[in-house]
Parts: C-alpha cells; structure tokens; sequence
C-alpha cells in the first residue's frame, strides 16, 4: 500500500500520533485532514515526549513533509505557539483550511455554559469554526494572510459575533485588538500556505507514500458517531478524498488504531463504562488524562459493537492495538460483543442517543495475564492469553492486527504485517 489513512476507532486518543509516527519511518508525507487543536497527539522516542496538537506526526522527522489539509480548521496563535518549538522541518498548509479566531473560542464557551446537556467540549473554537464554514461566513487562510481582505472580513465577523456574545452575557471582542495581534501570525504562517490538493496530486504522481493522519475517531464523526455527543468534522477514512481533494480511488487502506481497551473524553453514552478501582487502575497506569485538556478519560472495556460500526462506515484494512501493556495483571477481561436495549439483543449503534444511553454491554470472559510486557519484542514473546486476547479481538471485528504496541515509545511498537 502506498496510501494509508490512520484512523481511531474509538472516542479519540487511541494513539493515532505514535502509530503515524511509526509508520512514517517509512513514508514520505504526513497529512492531516480534519479538526483543528481539539486534537492531542503524543509522540515519544530518543526518551523525548511530544505532544502535538494542530501539526501532523511526521513534523519531528526533517525527512517527511508535512501537510494540513482543506478540511482542517486552524488556530493560528495555537500553530505559531506549536511551530515555535521547532527547527528542521517540512511543511505546507493549505489555502482552503479555515481560520479559528478568538471569538470562536468564546462562542464554544458561550453555547456549551447555555446547555443542560452538555458535549463537554476542548473549548477550542472547533464547533463554531466549522458552523461558520457551513454557513459560508468562514475565514479561509488565503484571505486570513491577505491583510486587506483580512481585515475587512474580521471587522464583518467580529460585529456578527459580539452580537451574538452578548446574547449569552459574554463580553465583546475588540476587532483592531485581534487584527493587530493576528496580522503578526498571519505573516509567519503565509510561507506555508499553498494549493495542498495540487500538491499531493503530484506527491502521488511522484509515487511518494502518504499518511492522512485523522484526528479524534470515528465515534466523533459528525455523521457517523454517537450525535451529537461528536465533534464537528469527520475522521472516517471516507472523508479523506473530500478533505484533502484527492480522488477516493487513489487511497489504498485504512489502518485502524484501537486501544486494548476503551476511553472516552467528554459527556455521551459509553455501554462499556467501568468505574471503582478496577478503572482507577486503567486510568492510572495508561496515563489517560487528556492530552489537550488534561480532563480524566472515562474507561471502559473493550467495545467490539463500536469498531465493527468503525469498520463498516469507515473501512478498516488492518488494526494496530495500543496500550495491550496495561491489561497486565487483571485477572479477567471482558470483551463487549452486543448490547441489550430493552430486552433486545442488538449488535448496532442504535441512531438515537436516547437508545444508545439505555444500551446495556452484553460481554465474554477472557483469561488475563500477570507478565509484564512492556519488553516483548515479537508477537511470539508475547503470553499466550494476550496472543488470544488479540486474536479474540481480531475475530469479532473482522480485521487482521498488523501492529500492536506495549508501552508509549515509538521501540515499544511491534510490526505483525508489513504495510507499506
Ligand atoms: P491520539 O490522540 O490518538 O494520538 O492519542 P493520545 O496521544 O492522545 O493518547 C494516547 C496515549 O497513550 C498517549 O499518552 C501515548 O503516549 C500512550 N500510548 C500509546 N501507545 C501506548 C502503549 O502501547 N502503551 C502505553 N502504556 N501507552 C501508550
Ligand atoms: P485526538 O485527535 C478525544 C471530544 C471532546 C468532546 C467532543 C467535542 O487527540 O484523538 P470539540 O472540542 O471537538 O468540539 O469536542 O469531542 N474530542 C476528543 N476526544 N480525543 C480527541 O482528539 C478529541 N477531540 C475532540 O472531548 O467530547
Ligand atoms: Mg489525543
């Protein structure tokens, strides 16, 4: 395969950013096709850790260049602030992505104080960025680094908005204030910002491998996942050609990243959900506090109803499964396979979130394993009851396993199928 999408399976954080950065040790283009600094990246190797958050995971390789692409929409103070930190690197953005700007932070804190069911959002701005686009009141980058045009539109934006601030009793924005601080980004972001569709036509022409990097998971597509307790973009593999303007044919497979287990960040329903000590232990031992908000992930057991949903309006071609090292030492695992709403046995996501809420896991036993796995090399390293663990999951999703990964660092990543 010569273009592969990266794609969580789950509720986000499931470890798209090491996967990509494993896999762009042999790839020459990293893109990042939707949302915007609502995503939290991590990436470690050489005993370094980086978290990332609007740039894609081949941005700490001098070697890869890196794309963001149509469908992302970008904070610009966040990206200078990201850039910052950096020396040696490749990287093109493109002039379709929308502009994330101060007010839709402040909108994004505005609708969600207002509701009683909240989405429990990052707060970024992303909702209000992508309504505006919708809407066709959105920023593109092309106009945001052309000062005049900037300017002018800004001015039209930020009357609209305090309008619509005040509603909520939030302060006002100052235009000239945000015009003064942003022209400043706008001038180191305008190298960068280019035709990304052009560019990657010819990078396939070129016979380049490329990685489209999602961000958060396809339970959070605006379509696809559990609505609206989403977000505002799509991660599915599907939405890659649109995102990026590439035709679909030109993908060759997707690679599902699925933690061992399952995490949510944020409100909505979640069948597999445990509490007490046994997910205390969970969240303690995989580090599962947010990576952009610093939020408690909720934990729960493995969810297979959710990734055959994944594989289904996604495509999955193959699994990598991260984190297997943290169910060491539980004595028995459970695996959902179907959920009981109401006296039904069901094996789908029911469409209404009231359903969903009353969805019951129906679940297996598996035998756990004491050892410590965070050294296992091989796959045939591993303890057995893990092998039949992977292998159980495997089987009821459908999808061969082609990496599984026991600890955090880029070497604690072990490669079963060869995919480039
Ligand atoms: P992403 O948003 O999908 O890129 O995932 P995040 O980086 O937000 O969250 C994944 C977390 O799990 C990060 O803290 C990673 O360092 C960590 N991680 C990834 N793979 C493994 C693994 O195999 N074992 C352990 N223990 N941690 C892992
Ligand atoms: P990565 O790429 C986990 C969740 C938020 C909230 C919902 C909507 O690191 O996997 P938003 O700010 O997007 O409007 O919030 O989506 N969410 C994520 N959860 N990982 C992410 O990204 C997420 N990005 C958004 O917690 O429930
Ligand atoms: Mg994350």
């Amino acid at each position: 395969m010569k273009r592969i999408v990266v794609v969580g399976t789950q509720w986000g954080d499931e470890g798209k950013g090491k996967i990509t950065d494993f896999l762009a040790q042999h790839a020459d283009v990293v893109c990042r096709y939707q949302g915007g600094n609502n995503a939290g990246h991590t990436v470690i190797f050489d005993d370094k850790k980086h978290s990332l958050h609007l740039l894609p995971s081949g941005i700490l390789n001098p070697k890869i260049f890196n794309v963001m692409a149509n469908g992302m929409v970008i904070n610009p103070k966040a990206f200078v602030e990201e850039i910052s930190k950096l020396k040696d690197f490749k990287l093109a953005i493109s002039n379709r992505a929308h502009v994330v700007l101060p007010f839709h932070s402040e909108l994004d804190r505005a609708y969600e104080s207002s509701k009683t069911n909240k989405i429990g959002t990052t707060h970024k701005g992303i909702g209000p960025a992508y309504t505006d686009k919708a809407a066709r009141i959105g920023m593109r980058m092309s106009t945001f680094i052309h000062e005049e045009r900037f300017y002018q539109q800004l001015i039209d934006m930020v009357d609209q908005k305090n309008k619509e601030l005040a509603l909520y009793h939030f302060s006002k924005l100052d235009a000239k204030q945000i015009f003064d601080e942003f022209k400043v980004y706008a001038k180191q972001i305008a190298p960068y910002v280019t035709d990304t569709s052009v560019l990657l036509n010819q990078q396939i022409q070129d016979n380049q491998k490329i990685l489209f990097e999602g961000a958060q998971g396809v339970l959070l597509c605006l379509d696809h996942g559990t609505y609206p307790y989403v977000t505002s973009s799509s991660p599915t593999a599907a939405s890659v050609p649109v995102n990026t303007g590439i035709a679909p044919w030109l993908i060759d497979g997707a690679i599902g990243v699925t933690k061992a287990y399952t995490t949510r960040v944020g409100e909505g329903p979640m069948p597999s959900e445990i509490f007490g000590d046994l997910a205390h232990e969970i969240r303690t031992k995989g580090k599962e506090f947010g990576t952009t908000t610093g939020r408690p992930r909720r934990i729960g057991w493995l969810d297979t109803v959710i990734l055959r949903h994944t594989k289904r309006v996604s495509g999955l071609t193959y699994l990598a499964v991260t984190l297997l090292d943290v169910l060491s030492g539980i004595k028995t695992l459970k695996i959902v396979t179907q959920y009981d709403l109401k006296g039904e046995i069901i094996d789908y996501i029911p469409s209404d979130i009231e359903d969903f809420e009353l969805c019951k896991p129906v679940t297996i036993d598996m035998p756990g394993w004491d050892q410590d796995i965070t050294q296992v090399k091989s796959y045939d390293e591993l303890p057995i009851e893990a092998k039949n663990y992977l292998s159980k999951l495997s089987d009821l999703i459908g999808v061969d396993i082609a990496i599984f990964s026991v600890g955090p660092d880029r070497n604690q990543t072990i490669s079963i199928k060869d995919i480039f």
